[in-house]
């Protein structure tokens, strides 16, 4: 069943939570809808765990609208959402609704995410009125990662958590139809997630939320640069890779591949020929 805006709130309603995995590729996004994923979110975490750089800043446009046509291209029934990088937002109304429509026009993306609370009311706004269902982005954002001083936990005092329960109705006002809490106390998201008739998902904000998402090579152990204490291992892919890389070396070096059942044969008539 494709999922849609639709499908999505009746899950918060019913109490069936909500799953999502970043993607960032036509065979990983494939692999995920095969499996029954509600969410695939093309991340602009793909700028560190695709691109390698050391933090989301130097994601462009472009490095998002490759990456989602390959997304979309892969998910049949995810409902595909598309990160706007960072300054493709910020910058003014007007940009925000243009890129927004390229990621979707361009993409094929169904949503787009974008970061911030009453800042960003705006800009959610003129998206949603361009008929583009929007995803906000609350706790730690981490397009923000230098105003904050690092990645750090969002909501630990009454201040912030105030202000992060007030952005949350804010961005649902605005018309975001999900929010994703980011390195959020899971008391707080409980109290956000029961405040907002809009699903939370979680990362790093505890199990009260209406649904998850996690970084796909966080989750299967292919990223070592470092783990957040909230992410959980399902597998340890990259162990694996590097085993099966080490074999296939040795394998070359040694001859033992190819076998004969991977080559293509020719008739001796025309080998003979041949000298
Ligand atoms: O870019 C991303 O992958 C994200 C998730 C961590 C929520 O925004």
């Amino acid at each position: 069943m494709k999922n849609t805006t639709a499908t999505i709130l009746a899950q918060k309603q019913k109490g069936d939570r909500i799953t999502m995995l970043t993607a960032y590729d036509y065979s990983t996004a494939k692999l995920m809808d095969e499996s029954g994923i509600n969410c695939i979110l093309v991340g602009d975490s793909l700028g560190m765990v695709m691109l390698g750089y050391d933090s989301t800043l130097p994601v462009t446009m472009e490095d998002m609208l490759h990456h989602t046509k390959a997304v979309t291209r892969g998910a049949k029934n995810a409902m595909v959402i598309a990160d706007m990088p960072f300054m493709s937002y910020q910058t003014s109304v007007y940009d925000a609704v243009k890129n927004a429509g390229r990621l979707v026009q361009e993409g094929g993306a169904y949503a787009v995410k974008l970061e911030g609370g009453a800042a960003v009311c705006d800009r959610i706004e003129a998206i949603v009125k361009a008929s583009i269902p929007v995803v906000a982005h609350l706790g730690l954002t981490p397009q923000s990662v230098n105003a904050f001083g690092g990645f750090k936990v969002q909501g630990k005092d009454e201040a912030r958590a105030r202000e992060l329960i007030e952005d949350a109705k804010k961005i649902e006002a605005a018309g975001a139809f999900m929010v994703v809490l980011e390195c959020v106390p899971a008391k707080l998201a409980e109290i956000i997630t029961r405040e907002l008739s809009i699903p939370t998902i979680g990362i790093g904000a505890g199990a009260g939320c209406d649904g998850q998402v996690l970084v796909y090579q966080d989750m299967l152990g292919m990223f070592s640069d470092f783990t957040p204490k909230f992410v959980k291992k399902y597998a340890d892919i990259g162990e694996m890779m590097k085993g099966a890389f080490t074999s296939y070396i040795n394998d070359v070096k040694s001859g033992a591949f190819p076998e004969e059942s991977h080559t293509f044969a020719i008739s001796d008539e025309v080998i003979e020929k041949l000298y």
